[in-house]
C-alpha cells in the first residue's frame, strides 16, 4: 500500500480495529495504554513529542455499547474527555487527526445518512459519546472524521436482527478500506467520510459467515438500537476510484 506509513501514530493499535490497521500499515508506531492513556493528558503529550507523527489516527474508545449504558462515566471519560486531551494537544495546528468514528451518532431512524446529514440523538450512550468526541475532533486544524461500523471476523452471537438494517461489514473487509483512506488522508477532500458497505440487515450480514444463524429481533438486545444506520458512501466511492487512477498513473 502506498502512503504515509511512516510518521503515523495509531492509537488504539491493541484493540481490534488497530491491530489490523497495524498490519496493513506496518510503519504506524502504536504505543500500547500504559505509554499513551487518553485520559491522562500528560501521557498524550509526551507520546506527541516522543514520535513527532505527521498523522494521528485516534482508534481507541470506550467500545461495548451494553456497558456503555451502566458504565456512563468510564466511557464518557474515555470517549469525550480523553479526546479532548488529544484534541487539546493538536489544537495548535502540527498533525493532521484522523478520528474513527461510528454510524451510531445518526438517530437511525430512516438509514442512508450522507456525511453532512445532522447528526443525533443517537440511540444510545456510546453513540452520544462519540458524536460529541466528533465535535471535539473538528478542533483540531487538519482533520478527518471517518464514520464506520464492522464486526469481527465471524458472528459469534447464534441470533442476528432482522429489524436492524446497516452498512456495517466484517473488519477483513473494511479494514483495507480504512488503511487506504488514512494513507491516502492527505489526498481527501472532504472533513467527514463514511467507509462501509451496501445497506443489509443485520441478519443479512450474519448469514454472510454463519449461514445457520436464528433470525430475531432488536428487541431482545436489552440495549437500545436504531432501526436503520446505513451510511451512503457514495463519496468514498467516488473518491476510491479516482485514488485507484491515480496510483495506477504513478506506477
Ligand atoms: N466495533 C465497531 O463496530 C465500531 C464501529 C464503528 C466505529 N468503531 C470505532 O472504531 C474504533 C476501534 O474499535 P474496536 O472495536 O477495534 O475497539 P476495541 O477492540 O474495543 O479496542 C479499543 C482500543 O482502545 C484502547 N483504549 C481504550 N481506552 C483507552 C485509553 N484510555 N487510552 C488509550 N487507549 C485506550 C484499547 O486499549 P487496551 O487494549 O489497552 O484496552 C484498545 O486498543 C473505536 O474508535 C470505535 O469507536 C467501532
Amino acid at each position: 500500500m502506498s502512503g504515509p506509513a511512516g510518521g503515523l501514530l495509531l492509537i488504539g493499535g491493541s484493540g481490534r480495529l488497530g491491530g489490523e490497521l497495524r498490519r496493513l500499515l506496518p510503519g504506524a508506531v502504536a504505543p500500547p495504554r500504559s505509554e499513551l492513556d487518553l485520559t491522562r493528558p500528560e501521557s498524550v503529550r509526551a507520546a506527541l513529542d516522543r514520535y513527532l507523527p505527521e498523522l494521528v489516527v485516534h482508534a481507541a474508545a470506550f467500545t461495548d455499547v451494553s456497558r456503555a449504558e451502566t458504565e456512563r462515566r468510564a466511557c464518557w471519560r474515555v470517549n469525550v474527555e480523553g479526546t479532548r486531551h488529544l484534541a487539546a494537544a493538536l489544537a495548535a495546528g502540527g498533525p493532521g487527526l484522523v478520528f474513527i468514528s461510528t454510524d451510531y451518532v445518526f438517530d437511525g431512524r430512516r438509514g442512508m445518512y450522507r456525511e453532512d446529514d445532522p447528526v443525533g440523538p443517537p440511540a444510545n450512550y456510546y453513540g452520544l459519546s462519540k458524536l460529541v468526541a466528533e465535535e471535539l475532533v473538528r478542533l483540531v486544524p487538519r482533520h478527518l472524521v471517518i464514520r464506520t461500523s464492522f464486526r469481527g471476523r465471524d458472528w459469534p452471537h447464534p441470533v442476528a436482527y432482522t429489524d436492524l438494517f446497516t452498512s456495517q461489514d466484517y473488519l477483513d473487509v473494511i479494514a483495507p478500506e480504512l488503511a487506504l483512506a488514512i494513507a491516502r488522508w492527505r489526498e481527501i477532500p472532504w472533513d467527514t467520510l463514511h467507509v462501509a458497505t451496501e445497506r443489509k440487515s443485520a441478519y443479512e450480514l450474519a448469514r454472510r459467515r454463519r449461514p445457520g444463524v436464528r433470525a430475531g429481533s432488536k428487541r431482545e438486545a436489552g440495549v437500545p438500537l436504531p432501526d436503520d444506520v446505513s451510511l451512503d458512501t457514495s463519496r468514498w466511492q467516488t473518491l476510491k476510484a479516482l485514488l485507484g487512477r491515480c496510483a495506477g498513473r504513478a506506477g
